[in-house]
């Protein structure tokens, strides 16, 4: 698989916090959405941008996968003095038996998009069995009663 997050990581944190996204509005949403639950794993948690936003709401337990190691460096260096645990890993092959109690993707490797009133699933992953195997193994990986 090509990893497409190379060139674009030295002006990734300009550009996607010139107006393309907004973490402190995404962080909050999330943090209502989340509530009691403390223990997140992030797919696709890219340079750590919203992730430091959230450690600024709780304190979050976060497990961090991405597959780009620059942005996993930058991750890093955002996240230093905390307890966020960063894997370098294709989502499509990380295994883990830990359980979580929210599974969060802020334009990571999957996101849902209303259109029209619509919800539609786009995803990193081009091949829709991948991305079906993938939904089940998150689906598995998430706390029962949850
Ligand atoms: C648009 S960025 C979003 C990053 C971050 N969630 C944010 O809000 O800034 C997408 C991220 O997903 C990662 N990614 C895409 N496909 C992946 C895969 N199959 N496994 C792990 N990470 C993946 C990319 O490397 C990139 O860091």
């Amino acid at each position: 698989m090509i990893n497409e997050y190379v060139e674009i990581v030295n002006y990734y944190d300009n550009l996607l916090t010139s107006g393309y996204f907004n973490y402190d509005s995404l962080s909050n949403i999330l943090y209502n959405l989340l509530g009691t639950r403390r223990k997140v794993l992030d797919i696709g948690i890219g340079t750590g941008l919203l992730t430091e936003k959230m450690l600024s709401l709780a304190n979050y337990n976060i497990v961090g996968v991405d597959f780009s190691p620059r942005m996993l460096e930058i991750a890093k260096e955002r996240l230093g003095n905390s307890d966020v645990r960063l894997i370098c890993e294709d989502i499509i092959k990380f295994e883990s038996k830990e359980k979580f109690e929210a599974i969060v993707s802020t334009g990571g490797v999957i996101c849902v998009v209303e259109e029209n009133g619509e919800y539609r699933i786009c995803s990193h992953i081009s091949d829709p069995e991948k991305n079906k195997q993938l939904l089940a193994k998150l689906h598995s990986q998430l706390d029962e009663g949850l």
